[in-house]
């Protein structure tokens, strides 16, 4: 705990209890290293204050001298209405992974989950241990994208885990799994962030080097329980080269940059057309959008992925182009390099998150 932050915390009126919040009992953690400060709050009885609560907290740490950015965590989830069982496990918990990789979009249908499974199949390709959680509980991908439609379902693995498939040399979790791809979820909100708790803290990953998440496409609660639900290293944001997907990708920016995930940077996806036969490109949306936003961001450009009519077909019979041979495999291997060298580039020892019984 850094008094400094704890001090600057106490200028805030804590809303579940009334006392200043740095004494209030409801910071488990607030620290501060290489200019990063981390403040973990536990969940309070007014979920609607949450938004406001953590930014009033983000503008106090970042007022603290040495504070060059703020990180709050709020652990909405953990803290209700759970066994004292629970928390130990929770305790004890490892984290699923040495990276963990959110692939986002603003918008939809801009081919993120056959980036994101691409990716972590280049990922696997170049040796390292990979997971793939499918976090669209509405649409999910990775079954068909993994050629694993018929699979059998998630079960539970002795220890209460949940045991993820394995295909194409990647670890899988998704909603697909369990009510298959084509029947309609119904949950509401509360649920689908439940589910994706579980996924994030429920399965047995074993001991991955990057985990990558496909998450839904938009910029409202589902996404904001990842962001505030694991220890994300950063954020790959896929967009088309066309001002419309890319607007959206920057309130993807927005919503990431208000949870101080770093973003990893830009992929462009359907940058130009690849012609199969000849081998030609042609620029049919105008290439270099992203390229163009990443620059204005700030973020890393990491590649760009050909529009190639093998990539609809593969990702229909579930094969993957990354572990292929080709240009278009090229540029995803390309791309993944680019992404696993920025997530190190940002990485930070992961704050220590103290649950108090
Ligand atoms: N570079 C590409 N070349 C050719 N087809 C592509 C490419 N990228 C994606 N597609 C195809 O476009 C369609 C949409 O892709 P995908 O499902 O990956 O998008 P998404 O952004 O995850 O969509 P959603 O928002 O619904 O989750 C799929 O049929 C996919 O095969
Ligand atoms: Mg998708």
């Amino acid at each position: 705990m850094n008094d400094a932050l704890l001090s600057a915390l106490d200028t805030i009126t804590d809303p579940a209890s009334g006392a200043p919040l740095g004494r209030s009992g409801r910071v488990s953690a607030a620290d501060l290293k290489d200019g990063v400060a981390t403040i973990v709050l536990k969940a309070g009885g007014k979920d609607e204050d949450a938004g406001a609560l953590r930014d009033a907290v983000k503008a106090a740490a970042g007022a603290v001298e040495g504070v060059e950015r703020a990180r709050v965590i709020v652990e909405a989830e953990l803290n209700r209405g759970e066994s004292k069982a629970r928390k130990a496990e929770a305790k004890q918990a490892p984290a699923p992974a040495r990276l963990i990789i959110a692939v986002a979009s603003g918008k939809g249908g801009v081919g993120k989950s056959t980036v994101a499974a691409n990716l972590a199949a280049a990922c696997a390709k170049a040796g390292l241990s990979t997971g793939l959680m499918d976090a669209d509980i509405y649409g999910p991908s990775a079954p068909r994208l993994f050629g694993l439609s018929d699979a059998p379902g998630l079960r539970k693995a002795d220890n209460g885990g949940i045991e993820p498939l394995e295909a194409h040399g990647v670890k899988l979790v998704s909603m697909g799994f369990l009510v298959g791809e084509r029947d309609p979820v119904v949950w509401r909100g509360p649920m689908v962030t439940g589910a994706i708790r579980q996924f994030l803290g429920e399965v047995n990953w074993g001991d991955l080097d990057v985990l990558v998440i496909d998450m839904p496409p938009g910029t409202g609660d589902p996404q904001l329980a990842i962001a505030q639900g694991a220890p994300i290293s950063g954020v790959v944001i896929v967009s088309t080269p066309q001002d419309l997907a890319l607007d959206d990708a920057k309130k993807a920016v927005a919503l990431f940059d208000r949870t101080a995930i770093p973003v990893l940077g830009f992929v462009e996806n359907m940058s130009f057309f690849l012609c199969p036969h000849c081998g030609e490109g042609t620029e049919i949306f105008g290439r270099g959008g992203a390229r163009a936003e990443a620059e204005l961001t700030g973020a890393p450009f990491l590649g760009e992925i050909p529009l190639h009519p093998e990539l609809r077909k593969a990702s229909d019979e579930g094969r993957l182009v990354a572990l292929g041979e080709g240009p278009v495999a090229k540029a995803f291997e390309r791309a993944a390099a680019a992404m696993i060298e920025q997530a190190h580039a940002v990485q930070r020892p992961a704050p220590e998150i103290v649950f108090e019984d």
